[in-house]
């Protein structure tokens, strides 16, 4: 048989002595009802949740990551995914307040969100990488996995879960997951011929490699590898699959990536394994040691454990009670087929719920190669961090990249963008106004914006796109969200040039555009999160009360009469590249080191 395809051989009649072993002692709970009724987001939780007060209970807006191989340390491939969930994550908790931000509010009423990401942990290539690193997996698993959270930390990205799988609450949930399958009859034992990338950690068909049988992600060869494997009935899933894509055609999106799928699923499915004899790193497969869990069967599971709390039992349906299934999965569109078929089917197979949404983003790149540890073509978020600030790194690549395709990053574009968009459109608006305020009211609003906006068809334009943002964050059109806010900060512009040649900026006007700020501030702060809190203290807020604003907050009318904001200071500093001066001084002191440009420190709130 040519190599790439699989020997799919009889299950072995050990197995079915495991499967007996494995077997729940009771009677199923009701969530285990056959796979495809639990297809539909929510009915197995409702009939079946094991919690008390699950059926009063809120449904969760939970939203994944995915969890990142800690290989190396995170790139800027790896920070979008987690920059774009985290302002999914800000913007659907200003619709539903977050649990930690519900302590004083009626929490019982109100969704909340849990954004959960993580580091994947198992398996050949995190066990080669410690190795190379002179390390036992164990250590150079905390030091990688530790990373990860300085940098989300340094990017303003506030998760609630943060999932290791060698948590040990993970393994058990990972043990009970493949009892539950084994249990439907959908694991057996084969032999397996192919052609392994891995760096991808998966088996490859001919057909899509390269020359040499070259990974096309990777570009390295795949090697051959023979092995006696446990493996999941995923042609079992056939017709379900197909069935859950044409009730929900919203379980894939972008809808090109649907397409995708579809083709995926139309042109045959095939049975993967699911264990390795060859790997050490990984959990042990629950009825034979001499194997361990496929370092993906044991993954995906992780946005399962992520929703335990810690210190407490860790079962599959106590995880489950937590918010299972996820709404919204966000990964890269190289591991979509991970997501979209095998998962769901898995899910299926143990009697679970499938997530709402699968998105698939597209790759940034650098001179059209996608971005990668493996590839060693990456850009450093952190550099960017340090030279740039949070803000500007979050802004561009969600702004710049349409979410869902590929996107190039150029350093000139990137200053460019920043620079008009955040500390001219934005930054300049408000601190001239803010100048003109504090010259002629002494900083004091002498309106109520209402007041101010009375009869003006600019209050109607700004709440018209204000609607607009909110329906493209809701549909993940986040470009165009970041355009439709600065669309509101031209209004503004232009407003206020189109008073230059009256009583210059009445004290009207001055709160129209001010109350324009507002609006901006909490509009952005999914995008910009320390800018938007700049402002809004500007405005003469506390951060208390930016803490616990909501979407809601955007209508007119936040700013009223006798409100006084805080002196005038830039908000945003414009990046500046280095003068012929300084370059020389940062020569001479860093002698051959390149000209960079930076921006000239961010002003305090
Ligand atoms: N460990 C698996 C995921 C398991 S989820 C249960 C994995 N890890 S990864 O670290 O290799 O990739 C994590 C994510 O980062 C993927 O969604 C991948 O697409 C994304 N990116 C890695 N490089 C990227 C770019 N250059 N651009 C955008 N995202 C990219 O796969």
């Amino acid at each position: 048989m040519a190599a790439g395809r699989a020997f799919l051989g009889a299950p072995c009649s050990s197995l079915a002595a495991g499967a007996r072993r494995l077997a729940f002692a009771s009677p199923l709970p009701r969530t285990l009802t056959p796979a495809l009724s639990c297809g539909v987001r929510g009915r197995c939780i409702a009939s079946a949740s094991s919690s008390p007060d699950a059926a009063s209970s809120p449904e969760p807006y939970v939203l994944t990551t995915p969890l990142y191989y800690v290989n190396a340390p995170p790139h800027m491939g790896s920070a979008y995914t987690t920059i774009a969930a985290d302002a999914i994550a800000r913007f659907q908790a200003s619709l539903h307040p977050r649990l930690q931000r519900l302590q004083f509010l009626t929490r019982l009423q109100e969704k909340n969100v849990i954004f959960i990401t993580g580091t994947d942990e198992h398996g050949e290539k995190i066990a080669a990488s410690a190795e190379a690193s002179g390390r036992n997996p164990k250590e150079h698993c905390d030091a990688i996995s530790s990373s990860y959270k300085m940098l989300w930390a340094d990017l303003d990205i506030e998760y609630d879960k943060f999932i290791r799988t060698t948590d040990r609450k993970h393994e058990a949930v990972v043990n009970e997951f493949y009892s539950r399958v084994l249990d439907s009859g959908d694991i057996y034992r084969a032999d397996y011929e192919g052609l392994y990338c891995v760096s991808c950690e998966e088996y490859k068909d001919e057909k899509e490699l390269l020359e040499n049988n070259c990974c096309p992600v990777h570009l390295k060869p795949c090697v051959e590898r023979k092995e006696d494997n446990y493996f999941f009935a995923l042609s079992k899933y056939q017709h379900k699959l197909e069935e859950l894509l044409t009730r929900n055609p919203d379980f894939v999106r972008p809808s090109y990536r649907l397409n995708e799928v579809q083709g995926w699923i139309k042109s045959g499915l095939r049975d993967f394994s699911i264990s390795r004899a060859s790997v050490e790193w990984g959990i042990p497969v629950p009825n034979d040691t001499k194997q361990t869990i496929y370092v993906w069967f044991d993954a995906l599971l992780g946005y399962i454990s992520a929703l335990l709390d810690d210190g407490e039992q860790a079962s599959l349906q106590q995880a489950v009670d937590h918010g299972w299934p996820a709404s919204l999965h966000l990964i890269g569109k190289d591991i979509l087929r991970f997501h979209a078929v095998y998962w769901p089917a898995m899910l299926m197979s143990a009697g679970l719920s499938v997530p709402d949404t699968v998105f698939g983003h597209g790759f940034l790149t650098k001179d059209g190669m996608k971005m990668g540890k493996s590839l060693g073509n990456t850009l450093e978020p952190k550099d960017l961090v340090e030279r740039f600030g949070a803000d500007a790194v979050r802004y561009f690549f969600l702004r710049e990249v349409e979410f869902g395709n590929d996107g190039d990053y150029s350093e000139e574009r990137f200053i460019n963008i920043v620079n008009a968009h955040l500390a001219n459109t934005i930054g300049n608006l408000l601190n001239r106004t803010l100048g003109l305020l504090k010259k002629n009211c002494k900083s004091k609003l002498a309106f109520d914006s209402i007041a101010a906006a009375d009869g003006s068809l600019f209050r109607d334009n700004i709440e018209n796109l204000v609607d607009n943002a909110k329906h493209q964050y809701e549909n993940l059109l986040l470009s165009s969200a970041c355009e439709t806010v600065l669309e509101i900060g031209n209004l503004g512009n232009l407003y206020v040039d189109e008073q230059a040649h009256g009583p210059v900026s009445s004290k009207g006007d001055l709160v129209l555009i001010l109350e324009t700020m507002r609006i901006i501030a909490i509009a952005l702060s999914p995008i910009t999160p320390s800018l938007s809190l700049r402002i809004y203290t500007q405005l003469g807020f506390t951060e208390d009360q930016f803490r616990v604003l909501r979407w809601e907050d955007t209508k007119w009318g936040g700013l009223k009469a006798g409100q006084v904001m805080s002196e005038p200071k830039p908000v945003f500093a414009r990046i500046e590249t280095e003068t012929e001066e300084d370059a020389q001084a940062s020569s001479k002191a860093a002698k051959g080191g390149k000209k960079k440009a930076r921006s000239k420190g961010l002003v305090e709130a």
